[in-house]
């Protein structure tokens, strides 16, 4: 099930979880400030102390570090993880889930609880170079192309429906860090017009 239709007077709810310095949620934050949206961010979680919260304390935005709880199995501390984040996303009546450099693998249950309105953005052409190390594995590969792909998260890891893909050249030379930089520039600008289609309610999957 696609998210709601958002409007300007009542614009999809938006969560954004996030692990590191959260450029992505930057650039969103500012898309959705600069111009009336049918989508507005309302809650930004990371799993750890994450340098991004501050653009959306910034804002106003409530902005918290959901830890993962001491539990000593790994299978049921990702559950009360798990459980802490839909709380969390419950109380702030979410209706669409953006992970934007989130690292962490979400579980099948979480998965079914929000497909459909559970988006994340990779950067690399899925479904080349999935994993935590796309720019990586592709400058080993001597990739000459490689971009970054919006999709719905399924069950698989970097392998749900396709929303949209943009190409970003690699260039003789490039570190994994100046791949980094030019795809993340493309995600930035990629990213809010997938949100705006998706709250628009332009995808039919
Ligand atoms: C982005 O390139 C995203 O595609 C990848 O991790 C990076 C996160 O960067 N999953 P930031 O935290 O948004 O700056």
């Amino acid at each position: 099930m696609l998210p709601r239709v958002g409007t300007v007077d009542d614009p999809l709810r938006l969560a954004v979880l996030i692990s590191g310095g959260g450029s992505g949620l930057a650039a969103l934050l500012t898309h959705q400030e600069v111009a009336a949206r049918l989508h507005r961010t309302v809650l930004v979680v990371a799993d750890g102390d994450a340098g991004g919260l501050e653009h959306g304390r910034g804002l106003g935005i409530p902005s918290k570090t959901i830890s993962l709880p001491n539990v000593s199995d790994k299978v049921e501390q990702r559950l009360a993880h798990e459980a802490l984040v839909l709380a969390e996303l419950e109380a702030a009546e979410i209706e669409c889930v953006v992970l934007s450099g989130y690292m962490r693998i979400l579980t099948p249950s979480f998965v079914k609880r929000w497909k459909g309105r559970l988006v994340n953005i990779h950067p690399s052409l899925l479904p080349k170079y999935p994993g935590a190390h796309a720019h990586r594995d592709a400058l080993a590969d001597g990739a000459k192309v490689s971009g970054c792909t919006v999709h719905l998260v399924n069950e698989g890891v970097d392998s749900g429906y396709i929303l949209a893909a943009e190409e970003v050249p690699v260039l003789d030379g490039d570190s994994e860090e100046d791949l980094q930089e030019r795809v993340k520039k493309v995600e930035q600008i990629l990213y809010p017009e997938v949100l705006d289609q998706l709250a628009a309610g332009a995808f039919s999957v």
